[in-house]
């Protein structure tokens, strides 16, 4: 682009998104899944991806599968988790790239295993589930004897998430309500020897204000951008 003759752009200081991540890492003490949905927010998925690793995300977040087989193709080596749909005839190019697919629902996990016996292999999935964001989810009750069925599968579940309605808002009771049935399903689970590992509920406002939200891993979208500096409308 021609900035002589365009007067509106956006800088990107790739250095703020690496000391984001380093910093989210350094105060929360869980691994970092940096959110880079949509092309980065607009900003551009490799290298917001490549600055989050140099800062120490272990593990990168996108909506769609073809993000993260973009991202495969970029070079990008580390974790990656589809935080949205996966449709199930993409199950081989998840198992083939490695790359971990959410979970929310057993006819669609049943389409998955018979992608999965069909390709061999195993597929990871975190396991999505509903604590109030009434977006995508697993319902609490039904998730023990759905991890049940699951053990001994092509599908490996070996991580459980929840996404946070309103953490932006420290003094909503919603946050605690949204953990406390998670924490119950998270107890009932390890009881039962069922409770995958990687634990993760933390957007951004969540790293902020609500701790007790940080578990294994936390997915901050927004706050890995904030100290992107918008530079001058003139
Ligand atoms: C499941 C999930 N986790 C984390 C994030 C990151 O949210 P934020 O940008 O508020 O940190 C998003 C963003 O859309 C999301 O969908």
């Amino acid at each position: 682009m021609d900035i002589n003759t365009y007067s509106t752009w956006l800088e990107i200081d790739l250095k703020a998104i690496k000391n984001n991540t380093a910093l989210i890492r350094e105060i929360t003490g869980a691994e970092v899944m940096a959110v880079i949905k949509a092309n980065g927010y607009g900003h551009g998925a490799r290298p917001a991806a490549q600055a989050a690793v140099a800062g120490g995300a272990t593990w990168i977040g996108v909506a769609r599968i073809e993000e993260a087989l973009s991202l495969r193709r970029a070079g990008i080596s580390c974790k990656l988790l589809v935080l949205g749909f996966t449709p199930a005839a993409k199950v081989p190019d998840a198992i083939e790239h490695n790359i971990t697919v959410a979970l929310f629902d057993p006819e669609l996990a049943q389409n998955y295993l018979d992608y999965v016996n069909i390709h061999g292999g195993t597929l990871h999935a975190h396991l999505k589930v509903e604590t109030g964001m009434g977006r995508l989810g697993m319902k609490p009750e039904y998730v023990a004897s759905f991890l049940g069925k699951l053990k001994d599968t092509g599908i490996k579940v070996d991580g459980i998430f929840t996404h946070l309605a309103k953490a932006d808002e420290p003094n909503s009771d919603s946050t605690p309500r949204q953990l406390a049935i998670f924490d119950n399903l998270l107890t009932d689970l390890e009881s039962k020897g069922l409770k995958p590992g990687n634990v993760h509920a933390a957007n951004s406002a969540a790293v902020l204000n609500f701790p007790e939200a940080n578990y294994d891993i936390v997915r901050p979208g927004d706050l890995l951008f904030s100290a992107v500096r918008h530079v001058s409308h003139r």
